[in-house]
């Protein structure tokens, strides 16, 4: 059994797919590790390092999949010329027999889906793996944000020209900055820990009333509109995630959210409806309200963005407040966020190996592969992308 790990050629994609840690763990299961010589420079991981945990490290992409059965993706594959990269098909290179697994997106790509069922390839998108306690190890959403929203803080002090913390000195006294989180789920609510030990005040919002007890713990106060949230069932769906809310709470949420902003010094932006546009919930109104040299990062900026302003991968300053709207957070830190993903991985994977054969042995009615299975025997199987094809 060997798995293969090509280079990330997604443009400004500095991850990797594994790590030292995790050649070693699928070395002691005999499953040999292929890598692409340079695959890891992004996240300081060299040639030298992952060949000295057992990789066997390879000439180009071309050898990587050709002798993989199952490839481990950062990013879904690239299509020559769509979507930068350096011009290759990676999924033409991929063999139909083998298995791909990655963070391949596929709510938001739903025609590269029915690609990988056209070319046979075994496809597991790692963003749906159910969030259940079983398969925490392997939640590499929550990987990824947590890194994002710890970064998108650091990000924002900065670029901020003051600082945090309540600070008395003999000249005088500097007052808390103050900080306020939208969206406390996996990034809001590492960005209110971040915000916290940097000495900030912090309040964040939610449209899930479940988050408020966990806020507090954090030292932070929860804002909230009354959270009479229709008649559709609340705020929340059966998977814990958020809805798109009703008309009458988003406009008394966005009163609230203006008024909040008005004295505010920091936003971190990061609410996310899965498979849809972000909310919009920032308006150009509320940022023009805003303090001058006010900072705001806007970490749903990939699914349209939080701030009506927010310009994508691009850091901007309008009216007085600077709006940071970096792409691809996770790989601003990619040291961190490679190795946890590349454990996530190692965790989703080593249950589909045989111990005896050491083969490929997958469980088809486990419920994690259930859920993260894409396609199989060159057809889209996955219920979250068949349920709506006719609409
Ligand atoms: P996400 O990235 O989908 O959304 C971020 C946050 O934005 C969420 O807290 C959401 O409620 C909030 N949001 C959405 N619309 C909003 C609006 N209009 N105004 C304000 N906030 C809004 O969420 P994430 O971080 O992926 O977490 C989603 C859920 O999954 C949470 O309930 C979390 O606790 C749960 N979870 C469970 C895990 C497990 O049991 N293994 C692991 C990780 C997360």
């Amino acid at each position: 059994m060997k798995i293969g790990v090509p280079k990330e050629i997604a443009p400004g994609e500095t991850r990797i797919a594994a790590s030292p840690d995790s050649v070693k763990k699928f070395a002691a299961l005999d499953v040999e590790v292929l890598i692409e010589s340079d695959a890891g420079a992004g996240a300081q991981m060299s040639d030298a390092a992952l060949a000295g945990a057992g990789a066997r490290i390879m000439p180009d992409a071309a050898a990587v999949y050709g002798e993989a059965d199952l490839v481990a993706k950062v990013r879904a594959p690239l299509r020559g010329g769509g979507g930068g990269g350096n011009g290759a098909d990676e999924l033409a290179l991929v063999r139909p027999d083998a298995v791909l697994v990655g963070l391949l997106a596929p709510l938001q790509q739903r025609a590269e889906v029915a690609r990988y069922a056209a070319r046979g390839v075994t496809a597991f998108a790692m963003e749906l793996v159910p969030r259940i306690s079983r398969a925490q190890s392997m939640d590499a959403l929550s990987s990824q944000s947590n890194i994002a929203g710890y970064k998108a803080v650091i990000d924002a002090a900065g670029r901020f020209g003051r600082i945090l913390p309540m600070m008395m000195t003999a000249a005088g006294t500097v007052a808390p900055a103050r900080v306020v989180v939208l969206g406390a789920g996996v990034a809001g609510l590492q960005a209110i820990a971040t915000a916290r030990r940097l000495g900030a005040l912090v309040s964040a919002f939610d449209v899930r009333p479940a988050v408020k007890e966990q806020v507090e713990s954090l030292g932070a106060k929860f804002v909230s509109v009354d959270a009479d949230a229709g008649a559709d069932g609340g705020a929340e769906t059966a998977g814990g995630y958020a809805r798109e809310m009703g008309e009458d709470y988003k406009q008394r949420q966005s009163r609230l959210i203006h008024e909040t902003l008005k004295n505010q010094d920091i936003c971190i932006a990061t609410a996310q409806i899965p498979g849809r546009k972000a909310p919009l919930l920032i308006t150009g109104a509320m940022v023009a309200d805003m303090k001058p040299g006010s900072v705001i990062v806007d970490l749903a900026v990939e699914t349209g963005g939080n701030c009506e302003l927010s310009a994508f991968d691009e850091v901007v300053v309008r009216h007085g407040v600077t709006i940071v709207g970096h792409a691809n957070y996770p790989a601003r830190v990619p040291v961190d966020t490679s190795a946890l993903y590349a454990r996530n991985l190692f965790n989703f994977i080593a249950p589909m190996i045989d111990r005896e054969s050491r083969a490929l042995a997958i469980d088809w009615e486990d419920e994690v592969i259930k859920g993260a299975l894409l396609t199989r025997g060159g057809a889209v199987v996955n219920p979250a992308l068949r349920e709506d094809e006719g609409a």
